[in-house]
């Protein structure tokens, strides 16, 4: 079911950070958080193999992936989307920061307008979220935003599930 394909790319505009297509400019910026399949990118050819996936998942509905850009500099801070789950309506979020931009508040932002997107526009029923146990900045984040563990996958795996926020 190809249930959340959309004609335009769905940017999001916020006040700090805004959600936007990831470009061919951008590419170099992102190299050492692009991933696909659990594999990092190496280099600029390999990252834009990746964005070009990426880029195919999204048109087939598969996912969304955003950049995140500071809104007074209009540079990338990070990425964050919907990756996995919505061919059934739902959706697991996942986000990755720039480490020079850690620690400023920008994921908080850039994860607060997905959920609501998520939520508003896309009608999500429900949006998840898997992390490691040891990863106490990404725990930190999604209980910041409303997240509540949920279930705990294997020895070291946790999923997060996101309940309500009365800030977003
Ligand atoms: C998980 C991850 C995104 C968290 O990054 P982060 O910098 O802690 O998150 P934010 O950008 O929301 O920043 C929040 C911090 O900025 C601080 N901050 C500073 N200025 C701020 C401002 N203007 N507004 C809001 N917060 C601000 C907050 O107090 C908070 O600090 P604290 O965690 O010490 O309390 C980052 O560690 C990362 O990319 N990790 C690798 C990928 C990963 O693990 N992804 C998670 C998958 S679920």
């Amino acid at each position: 079911m190809k249930q959340f394909q959309f004609n335009d790319f769905p940017n999001v505009t916020g006040s700090r950070v805004s959600l936007r297509q990831i470009t061919d400019n951008d590419i170099p910026d992102l190299i050492e958080i692009s991933f696909y399949d659990a594999v990092r990118a190496e280099n600029v050819h390999q990252a834009a193999e990746m964005q070009a996936r990426i880029n195919q998942d999204c048109l087939d509905g598969n996912s969304i992936h955003w950049g995140i850009v500071d809104n007074e500099t209009n540079r990338m801070v990070g990425t964050c989307g919907y990756y996995r789950g919505l061919d059934k309506g739902e959706g697991e979020l996942g986000c990755v920061l720039l480490p020079q931009h850690y620690g400023k508040g920008y994921m908080t932002a850039g994860m607060s307008l997905a959920i609501d997107f998520g939520l508003h526009t896309m009608g999500l029923k429900r949006i998840w979220a898997a992390t490691s146990l040891q990863n106490g900045p990404a725990i930190k984040l999604l209980e910041r935003l409303g997240f509540v563990k949920t279930a705990d996958v294997s020895d070291d795996e946790i999923e997060y599930e996101w309940r309500k926020n009365n800030d977003l």
